[in-house]
């Protein structure tokens, strides 16, 4: 066996005996329902302003799918596109796994209504919750399958139709959230170190700061869930806000750290896009150039477990992402939830 080629940075899996067998993000693809909303339109449904929220914020407009789309249908064009790209076929995957707050339904699975949807018929199929965390825990889920040559293909779908859980009378969560869809390919190449490390976090006893109180087996849907607002989101903004910035960096710095690698070594920085004065507080404690960010929470506001992928699959298409490159992704959510990842692409 040929000595592994010199890298600039260390593989923490190495370490795991994992190292025969690495695991890629071979394609992505994305989609984004078609209607616009603006913030001049929020300004004649709430009591707002275009320029409180670009100012707090960052975000301009946001897509709000169709009555008739599903997160399932979101997901399943993300996942169409990102087949198409890597030329894989729908009956080679062998396992969808879908990340959203937002399922079609509580049960069956949405990662099982894409599979039929896109006919994945060999491909055994789950969802996880993270929230706004839930692709890169994705990501890491589906590595294992990969590294442990257990799968050759994994689905991996960050998807959200946040709009059908946001009250539209509430100024301080309805301006913030879009709808959306990510997809990405995992398979092993073996020229590539793909995922280096994930970095995983969770703080479960800050689960109320966001959370949607109501249609679980806590609070079932009643005629008085509806009427106090219950199925709707539900927010702390201002600690939301601290602890997010708090966990991105910790998390980013530690994925860094395990792989021995300077934050100037990172050719593109995707964080979870919420809030531009996040991502500039995480950026600037890490020491990171603004050049090194991308940002697009601009065009399309939170969506939740699709806002890296969605990123993700802009900044490959703009080509600020080529073979070789050292991409860090970092996200935070209702749980409270963090991840950071480092991926040779
Ligand atoms: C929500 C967020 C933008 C609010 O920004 P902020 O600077 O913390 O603003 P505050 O909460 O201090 O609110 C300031 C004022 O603006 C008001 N305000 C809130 N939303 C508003 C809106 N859309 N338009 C106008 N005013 C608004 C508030 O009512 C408050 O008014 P008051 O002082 O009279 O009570 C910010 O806290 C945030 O981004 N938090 C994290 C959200 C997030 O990322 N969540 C998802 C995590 S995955």
């Amino acid at each position: 066996m040929s000595a592994p080629k010199p890298t600039p940075f260390k593989n923490p899996r190495a370490a795991h005996g994992f190292l025969g067998r690495t695991c890629s993000i071979v394609s992505v693809g994305a989609y984004v329902p078609a209607r616009i909303l603006t913030n001049a339109e929020l300004e004649r449904m709430v009591n707002t302003s275009d320029e409180w929220i670009t100012s707090r914020t960052g975000i301009r407009q946001r897509r709000m799918a169709a009555d008739d789309e599903f997160t399932s249908d979101l997901a399943s064009k993300a996942a169409l596109l990102a087949l198409e790209r890597a030329q894989v076929k729908p009956e080679q995957i062998d396992l969808i796994i879908v990340a959203t707050i937002t399922p079609d339904m509580p049960f069956p699975s949405t990662a099982c209504l894409v599979q039929r949807k896109i006919g994945a018929r060999r491909a055994a199929a789950f969802d996880i919750e993270a929230a706004c965390s839930g692709f890169i825990y994705g990501l890491e889920i589906g590595q294992q399958f990969i590294t442990s040559r257990t799968y050759d293909t994994v689905l991996v779908i960050g998807a959200e139709k946040l709009s059908s859980i946001i009250d539209w009378s509430d100024r301080n969560t309805c301006v913030l959230f879009g709808d959306g869809a990510g997809a990405a390919i995992l398979q092993n190449r073996p020229d590539s170190h793909g995922l280096l490390t994930a970095c995983m976090g969770a703080d479960g006893s800050k689960a109320d700061l966001l959370s949607m109180p109501a249609g679980g087996s806590r609070c079932p849907a009643s005629a008085q869930s509806v009427a106090n607002r219950l199925h709707f989101l539900r927010m702390d903004g201002k600690e939301t806000f601290k602890n997010a910035v708090n966990a991105m960096y910790q998390a980013a710095r530690e994925s860094l750290r395990r792989c021995e690698l300077d934050i100037k070594q990172i050719k593109c920085i995707i964080p979870h896009q919420a809030n531009q004065r996040i991502i500039n507080a995480v950026s600037e404690r890490l020491g990171a150039d603004p050049s090194q960010l991308f940002v697009n929470l601009d065009r399309y506001g939170n969506t939740s477990a699709a806002s890296v992928a969605i990123a993700l699959d802009e900044a490959v298409t703009q080509g600020r992402i080529v073979r070789g490159d050292l991409v860090l992704l970092v996200v935070f959510g209702a749980g409270l939830t963090w991840a950071a990842a480092v991926i040779e692409w």
